[in-house]
């Protein structure tokens, strides 16, 4: 039990980590929280104009969850669902930030990557695919959020979805005020035309 309660806080520690802030600022685009949502996830870093930077984000909030769930599993096997639930809730609750985190797509789609690849992949397919059609951010990332327990399900890995379902709700959640903003009909578009 213990091993495993270690496998939450490992997953809590790398998913704390809020990679969009520091890179945003790094970059000298400024702080991330006083630009458009306030998110300090990828998309956010892209309103600041600085593709890099936000590709950069989305790839480090993605790889930070999928190293939480590979080195829990690697030092106790069994743990790595634990490891995922903790990435998610310190990406969005980090400690560092009064708890102010980031609305967990990217790093939800890292840990569903290691967990099992088929979920993974369903869940890259559904992002893209949901962002390319609607070209809004907040749609692609609830869709597939919402598919990974389900895909979890499919390819027969119940306890993965156990994990992921909440994780689902947590992300959807998230999203409250960019639910309010596509049902008033003022969320932003990405790229073009927004
Ligand atoms: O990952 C967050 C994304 O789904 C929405 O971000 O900045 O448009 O609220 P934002």
């Amino acid at each position: 039990a213990g091993a495993f309660a270690l496998a939450g806080v490992l997953g809590y520690v790398f998913g704390s980590i809020p990679f969009g802030l520091i890179l945003a600022r790094m970059g000298g685009a400024g702080d991330l929280r006083a630009i458009g949502s306030g998110n300090i996830g990828a998309t956010n870093v892209l309103r600041t104009g600085r593709k890099g930077l936000a590709a950069g984000t989305l790839l480090l909030d993605l790889a930070k969850g999928a190293a939480a769930v590979c080195l829990a599993r690697a030092l106790w096997p069994g743990s790595e669902g634990l490891a995922a639930l903790g990435a998610v809730i310190g990406h969005c609750f980090p400690v560092w930030l009064q708890f102010r985190g980031g609305k967990g797509v990217a790093t939800l789609m890292g840990v569903s990557m290691a967990l099992a690849w088929p979920i993974g992949l369903v869940y890259a397919v559904v992002w893209l695919g949901m962002l390319y059609a609607t070209r809004i951010s907040s749609v692609g990332g609830m869709s597939a959020a919402v598919a990974s327990p389900i895909a979890a399900l499919v390819f027969g890995h119940p306890r993965y979805a156990a994990v992921l379902a909440p994780l689902a709700l947590l992300v959807v959640w998230l999203h409250r005020a960019n639910i309010a903003r596509l049902l008033a009909g003022t969320e932003p578009r990405v790229g073009k035309g927004r």
